[in-house]
């Protein structure tokens, strides 16, 4: 067994961002609260079921045990907040993931095999071509699933260390970049690709010069399925649209002030909600480094400034012709991570005021002991959209926490609506040693909003399958003193949390519609299979700003990859 009792004293070095925590707290603030310790670092995370988190981390000294040996994945039980160790096959060191169309859970990419000193290895395989397979899980314990590998037959065209991935129009996943093996810092031995699961090219990637222009802080561009199909990627300073179909690449603005915002000067970026009747789609860019990529590594600092920018722009012509428009965070953040709630803000959490993504390759790690990056963000940030230009920050009502979120580190919307954070390790390997500043951390903790503390509505007799561009009608029950005026209904795809960005995370609005006597709500479902990727997604009813719990749903008819197109088109 392993001891982390002295972790609760170890306290992480402060700056004084003193924008938060000065309002009263009362019944309906949000809180954090320590429930449970992982058996791995949770350095990735997604939610698989409604009582499940799958976290996957790297072969290199968890305490977690399996088959006598180290476990590097485990699945955590939000019912009882203690997980257990799942069998892998190859090394998850640091990959990507996604639902497909069916249900499946696809994780993609790793690390070779590695033997540091003083680590009693076990028999791992390569990883950096890893695809497994986590199956649709019904047992709300976990126990009989397992991810299934077979590197021999089931693995992507290349090596993928540090690529992203997300679910497009068809079901599919989309693979993008990462770099062929382990790199210090910048991606010098890249992989300037794309490539699907299952394959469009027949176990051919397709080469992407906006990639190679990326160079070289490309790793895990972030990417998102736009409703007319194509897909967005920002990677480092530049961004662009790539039509799948017609297989182009079409440029768009650079960032302003040349941010930087893909490992290792990660940034972090979001799909807006979308919203009826026509999806306009808004992506939103926060925090990473402005420090030139022509300054090596070694001339960097843990403490050089994180950028606080954070940049939206709307694709669509007039929105591209505008370009970016900039706005600041109260806060500077290197590896930040943006979570869409339900009633459709973006909480802004973890990550650094200062420094870099990654592990010793600034020059001087030895005052963070190890770590790139220094200065915690302690206190998240709530990001409304739709408030006007320069008033759409606010940490009011937020808590601070003294844990440190940084490299390595993951979060997610649970089902319940809750935050689940877990992880950090800016470390090589586990470090369990009082007198480092950012030990390897364990501690499962919540932010709870204040819908949480509060009677909330509930929906239930939500059919299992949503079709396309239909109409559903099911129970709900608002609790007296709600304003049913003010109802919101999410389709939510919780993503994938790796390395500061939450791929496929997005949020559809549907129009809805409450029976007189308020005991139904008659909801329109996305038109077609392009403004939601088919796959599973979660239902939030959210009335009067009180979030119900979500409910597990199958968007589109549940076939296997790649699915034909579903519903009607959007007419814009
Ligand atoms: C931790 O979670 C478990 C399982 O949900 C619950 O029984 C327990 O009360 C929680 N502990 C705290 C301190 O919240
Ligand atoms: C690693 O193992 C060697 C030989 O067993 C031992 O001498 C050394 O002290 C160990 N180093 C660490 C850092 O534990
Ligand atoms: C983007 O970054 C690259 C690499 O550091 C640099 O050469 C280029 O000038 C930057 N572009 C813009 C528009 O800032
Ligand atoms: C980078 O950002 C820091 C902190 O915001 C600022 O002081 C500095 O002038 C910026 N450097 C450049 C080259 O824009
Ligand atoms: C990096 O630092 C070294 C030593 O301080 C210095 O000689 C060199 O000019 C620096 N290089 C750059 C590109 O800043
Ligand atoms: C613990 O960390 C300190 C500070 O980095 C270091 O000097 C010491 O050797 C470490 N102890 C062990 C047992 O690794
Ligand atoms: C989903 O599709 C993938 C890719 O074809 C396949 O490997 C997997 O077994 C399928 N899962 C189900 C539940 O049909």
């Amino acid at each position: 067994m392993w001891s982390l009792t002295f972790l609760s004293s170890f306290v992480s070095v402060a700056v004084s961002l003193s924008y938060a925590a000065s309002a009263p707290r009362t019944k309906n603030d949000w809180s954090f609260v320590r429930n449970g310790t992982t058996g791995i670092t949770a350095t990735q995370s997604i939610v698989v079921s409604p009582t499940l988190i799958l976290m996957f981390d790297r072969v290199l000294g968890d305490p977690l045990q399996i088959n006598g040996h180290q476990a590097w994945v485990e699945l955590w039980n939000l019912e009882t907040n203690t997980g257990f160790a799942v069998n892998a096959i190859t090394d998850t060191f640091c990959a990507s993931g996604s639902f497909l169309s069916n249900g499946t859970m696809v994780s993609v990419g790793g690390t070779e095999v590695e033997f540091p000193p003083n680590v009693t290895t076990p028999p791992e395989a390569d990883g950096r071509m890893g695809i497994r397979l986590f199956e649709p899980c019904t047992d709300p314990t976990g126990r009989s699933c397992t991810l299934f590998e077979d590197p021999a037959t089931l693995h992507t065209a290349t090596y993928r260390w540090y690529p992203s991935s997300l679910r497009i129009f068809d079901g599919s996943l989309m693979i993008l970049g990462g770099s062929s093996a382990i790199v210090q810092f910048y991606n010098i031995i890249p992989e300037n690709s794309f490539e699907f699961f299952p394959s469009k090219d027949n176990g051919q990637t397709r080469p992407s010069p906006f990639l190679e222009q990326a160079l070289p802080s490309n790793l895990f561009p972030r990417g998102f399925a736009l409703p007319d199909g194509k897909v967005f990627v920002v990677a480092n300073n530049i961004s662009m649209i790539y039509d799948v179909e017609a297989q182009t690449e079409t440029m768009l603005p650079s960032l302003p002030n040349d941010i930087h915002v893909t490992n290792p000067k990660d940034g972090t970026a979001t799909l807006l909600p979308l919203s009826p009747p026509d999806y306009i789609p808004e992506v939103l860019v926060c925090g990473g480094s402005n420090t030139s990529d022509s300054i090596p590594s070694l001339n960097l600092s843990s403490q050089d400034p994180a950028s606080d920018q954070c940049t939206r722009i709307t694709l669509t012509p007039e929105g591209i012709e505008k370009g970016w428009v900039v706005e600041k965070m109260p806060a500077g953040r290197i590896m930040p991570e943006m979570i869409l709630m339900p009633n459709g803000q973006v909480l802004i959490i973890n990550g650094g005021a200062t420094g870099y993504a990654a592990i010793k390759s600034v020059a001087d790690t030895d005052i963070t002991d190890g770590s790139n990056a220094d200065h915690p963000v302690f206190t998240p940030v709530l990001y409304t959209p739709d408030d006007a230009l320069g008033s759409r920050f606010s940490s009011e009502g937020l808590p601070t926490t003294d844990i440190a979120r940084l490299y390595h580190s993951s979060v997610t919307l649970t089902p319940s609506g809750n935050i689940f954070l877990a992880g950090s390790n800016p470390n090589v390997g586990v470090v369990l040693n009082e007198s480092v500043i950012f030990n390897t951390d364990f501690r499962v903790q919540f932010l709870n909003p204040p819908y949480m503390s509060v009677e909330r509505p509930t929906i239930s007799e939500i059919p299992e399958k949503l079709a396309f561009n239909d109409k559903v009608t099911f129970n709900i029950d608002i609790p007296k003193g709600l304003d049913t005026g003010d109802i919101k209904v999410a389709l939510m795809d919780l993503g994938f949390s790796s390395h500061a960005f939450h791929s496929s995370s997005r949020l559809v609005f549907m129009e809805a519609e409450l029976s007189k006597d308020e005991k139904s709500l008659t909801i329109t479902t996305p038109p077609n299979n392009r403004v939601y990727p088919p796959g599973p997604a979660y239902v939030f009813v959210t009335v009067d700003d009180v979030t119900s719990k979500g409910t597990q749903v199958m968007v589109g008819n549940g076939a296997s990859p790649p699915v034909e197109d579903q519903g009607v088109p959007l007419h814009t």
